[in-house]
């Protein structure tokens, strides 16, 4: 097989999308269209990427980083006028090149490798990728002769009527040799309704010069969509959202409601682990065996092991152990670390916190910077006070230890193993083991006082 080059277009503006970003930087399932079409490339097995930028170039640099090469176009002149910036890197090798578009970021390397073999299996100057579509506005139409060979590429702005009932189109996507690619490349001119340099009259030009030129047509239309309004990213969106799911359901998760579990790309779920509608999963996220996630939880880089159940719940950044019950309503930030069967119930907000083996959170705390042991219970209300309006403190507490409801927790402070604290209190000082702190007033019963108020009260009134 010889070398194997590929092309990104990705320069473009993207007028319809009526966005100051760049096109290709819109996310599908959490992962901007650049990002898919680069990591498609890789699957494919080419070996060196170009990716072509010009409108808010930085933006895709900035993403893509060092994973592939950069050519700019300073001013977008069309297709061909893209790829001819190319030509420093590619214009004399030997070769093949695949060309794609930024906007088409569903083609699979399944799709792709059977663009190349069909390409070279038949020695072909030029290969479109093609698809049939029940409504092809918008795309560029195949013109093919009487006996299917392809003469040429008719934009949809520059075709006839009977041009425009074609239903074969253009997906955008092209394997060339890489020399004849450019010798045409050269001779394509701007003599169109958008007076735009066309990548598709390379292929006419080649036809003329004796090329042979071919067409590989997919049957899956669903993966050639090309993106240029937000329209088509929700449309894409939902068949990118819809595989990710039927992959999990294959793998044998149940997905209750597919059309309201969002998942993006790349989030591992182990079997027999149920998800509930209206639930996110993002980011790395991997989620263990036998849970029950949803309904209504976002996770984003959250390691959840097996058998934990999280219900109408935010996480990120955290790891939960097994057996670990989540929820309803509570909200765990960052760096935490949820400890194996730990309760932490409704209306808890976890930060940048540890929380040992079977211990209990169970109701309206605010847990921050703070390390539980194993087998504690933390009473309703209880508060870490970690932040003095200039710097986070720490706070500890043993194990064994039961925290008395509306305790304030005041750090940085530590609390030992086996203390209670009584409810109420505001803890300012350390608790040593096996203590019992009780930092309240006193309670005060004054007897009778409520007749004396109304009877002077009454009195006042006659
Ligand atoms: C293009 C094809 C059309 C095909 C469709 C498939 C041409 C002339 N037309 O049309 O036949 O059916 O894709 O989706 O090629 N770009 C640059 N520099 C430019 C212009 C565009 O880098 O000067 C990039 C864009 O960023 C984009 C891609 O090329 O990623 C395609 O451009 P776009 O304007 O979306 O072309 P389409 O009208 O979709
Ligand atoms: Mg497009």
């Amino acid at each position: 097989m010889s070398y194997l080059y590929g092309v990104v277009l990705a320069a473009g503006q993207g007028t319809r999308m009526k966005s100051k970003h760049s096109k290709v930087m819109h996310a599908l399932c959490g992962k901007p269209m650049v990002g898919h079409v680069v990591d498609g490339l890789k699957e494919t097995g080419v070996q060196q990427i170009i990716l072509v930028v010009g409108h808010k170039a930085e933006e895709v640099k900035a993403y893509l980083k060092d994973q592939v090469e950069y050519v700019t176009q300073e001013e977008q002149k069309g297709t061909a006028h893209a790829v001819l910036q190319v030509g420093p890197i590619l214009a004399n090798k030997k070769g093949t090149t695949l060309i794609v578009m930024g906007d088409s970021p569903l083609l699979t390397s399944k799709t792709l490798g059977a663009l190349i073999e069909e390409h070279q299996k038949k020695n072909q100057a030029a290969t479109i990728l093609t698809t049939k579509l029940e409504n092809p506005t918008g795309y560029g139409r195949i013109i093919r002769d009487g006996n299917g060979n392809v003469l040429r590429i008719v934009e949809e702005k520059d075709a006839s009527a009977k041009e425009k009932e074609i239903q074969e189109v253009n997906t955008g996507t092209y394997c060339f040799d890489n020399e004849k690619l450019f010798f045409a490349l050269s001779k394509v001119k701007n003599d169109n309704v958008q007076g735009e340099y066309y990548l598709t009259d390379v292929i006419e030009i080649l036809r003329n010069e004796g090329e042979k030129i071919g067409a590989y047509q997919t049957i899956d239309a669903n993966e050639t969509i090309g993106i240029n309004d937000r329209i088509a990213l929700a449309k894409a969106e939902e068949i990118l959202r819809t595989q990710i799911v039927e992959q999990h359901m294959k793998n044998g998760v149940t997905i209750v409601d597919p059309k309201t579990t969002y998942i993006e790309k790349g989030v591992v779920i182990g079997s027999d682990t149920i998800i509930y509608p209206n639930t996110y999963l993002r980011g790395n996220t991997t989620i263990g065996h036998d849970c029950t996630i949803g309904p209504n939880v976002e996770l984003i880089d959250v390691i959840v092991n097996d058998d934990v159940k999280i219900t109408h719940s935010v996480i990120y950044s955290s790891k939960i152990a097994s057996k670990a019950i989540i929820g309803p309503f509570a909200y765990i930030r960052p760096g935490s670390e949820i400890g194996e069967s730990v309760k932490v119930g409704d209306f808890v907000e976890i930060k940048n916190s540890k929380i040992g083996k079977e211990s209990k959170v169970p109701h309206l705390s605010y847990i921050g910077d703070t390390t539980i042991g194993e087998n504690v219970n933390i009473g309703a209300g209880t508060i870490t006070v970690n932040y003095d309006g200039y710097r986070k403190h720490r706070t500890e507490i043993g194990d064994r230890s039961f925290i008395g409801c509306n305790t304030n927790l005041v750090a940085p402070v530590t609390v030992g193993n086996d203390v209670y604290v009584a409810a109420g209190s505001t803890i300012t000082e350390n608790v040593p083991d096996f203590s019992l702190a009780i930092a309240r007033e006193r309670q005060v019963n004054k007897e009778g006082y409520v007749k004396k108020i109304r009877e002077r009260n009454n009195s006042k009134e006659s």
